[in-house]
């Protein structure tokens, strides 16, 4: 069992959006660790409330509709929800880098690609600048654009000094993400929340993606947040796999143990459900992600599940620690093979 702090902590997070019929009550007590050096995968079906997770460590919810209603997210030990606006953004833009699930809307339509990878070489965690700062550094000859053409080679980008005189526009979606992946590397980040970064890629491109990333956590010790429904892309990349459901984790382990001996019922379907190439049948689960403003009591996932017991409509199971690393939230696993009950959320990975 690893006893470093983590570099990232999420307890007990609780997300509620205001909408006209109620609070939706998306994220609902989540608990998410990654130490430094690791890569872990957040996976769950759409709409299971991963993205809604990032955006909250980074603090770029929109609040209001989103409130955050309880938990608490340590950076470096130090509590990001409970910090000023100001002290926060700084912590976060000297050390978290964001790769956005829409490409098509996170590059800036009026600037070209160079205009906006060199602002943030040149600018990357200054606070603010002067007009004559500001002025007097642009018009500077200085290493911005070898840095910038060096970051698009890394992500395999044919021609960069072209594309960097080109818009957003004028660029493929797979194109804009990976500029806005070179991005992210930018200002050399100690964690990166990568959302459905590969997506919009194909294969090869994906693998190439892959390996940078992991490239980058063995070369320069990166943490990463790898949020993903892909199973494959989480099997290649990560070390530890959360399984989110309805804003809820409901399993993690290694994940080689979660892959190959998941426990619960919703993480067993998730794997069934990837098409083989075997053209093997496979069986998606049945139904879908609940309503946020009338969440099922109990086990949020209990109205999809075959093994459903009495208490699973009664009592939200707690996150239990089965093995080591392997902890899973399920009501069939509280009486047999539990080891120990994990009711201290300080340390929830192993
Ligand atoms: N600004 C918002 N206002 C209201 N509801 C929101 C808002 N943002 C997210 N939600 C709701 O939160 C839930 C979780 O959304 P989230 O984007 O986190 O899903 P996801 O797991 O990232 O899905 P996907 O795999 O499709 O990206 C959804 O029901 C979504 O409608
Ligand atoms: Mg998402």
């Amino acid at each position: 069992m690893r006893t470093d702090e983590p570099i990232l902590r999420i307890e007990d997070l609780a997300v509620y959006f205001k909408t006209i019929d109620g609070d939706a009550k998306v994220l609902d007590g989540v608990d998410i660790s990654i130490h430094k050096g690791e890569v872990v995968a957040l996976v769950g079906e759409t709409g299971c409330g991963k993205s809604v997770t990032g955006k909250t460590i980074l603090g770029s919810l929109p609040i209001p509709p989103a409130k955050i209603v309880r938990g608490r997210c340590f950076f470096k030990g130090k509590d990001l929800l409970s910090l000023d606006k100001d002290e926060r953004r700084e912590i976060i833009s000297n050390n978290i880098s964001y790769v956005p699930q829409d490409p098509m809307t996170s590059l800036n339509p009026v600037f070209t690609i160079g205009e906006q990878m060199l602002a943030l070489i040149r600018w990357h965690g200054k606070k603010r600048a002067g007009l004559r700062a500001f002025l007097g550094r642009y018009n500077k000859r200085d290493d911005s654009w070898g840095k910038a053409i060096e970051l698009l080679n890394k992500v395999k980008i044919p021609s960069p000094e072209m594309i960097l005189n080109r818009y957003p526009v004028e660029l493929s979606g797979g194109m804009r993400q990976r500029v806005l992946i070179a991005m992210s590397l930018i200002g050399n980040p100690s964690l990166l929340i990568a959302d459905e970064p590969t997506t919009a890629l194909d294969v090869t491109i994906q693998k190439g993606i892959i390996e940078l990333i992991k490239e980058k956590v063995e070369e320069e010790n990166l943490s990463v947040l790898y949020i993903t429904h892909n199973l494959g892309v989480a099997r290649k990349l990560s070390d530890r796999i959360y399984v989110m459901y309805a804003g809820n984790i409901v399993e993690t382990a290694k994940t080689s143990e979660l892959l190959d001996s998941p426990l619960h019922p919703y993480t067993q379907g998730l794997i069934k459900s990837i098409p083989k190439l075997t053209g093997e049948e496979f069986r998606g689960i049945d139904g879908r992600i609940p309503d946020y403003i009338y969440p099922p009591s109990g086990c949020r996932f209990h109205p999809r599940c075959d093994r459903a017991i009495e208490k699973c409509s009664m009592e939200k199971p707690k996150l239990l620690r089965i093995k080591d690393s392997h902890s899973v939230a399920c009501h069939i696993y509280s009486y047999k093979e539990v080891t120990s009950v994990i009711d201290e959320r300080s340390d929830i990975t192993g």
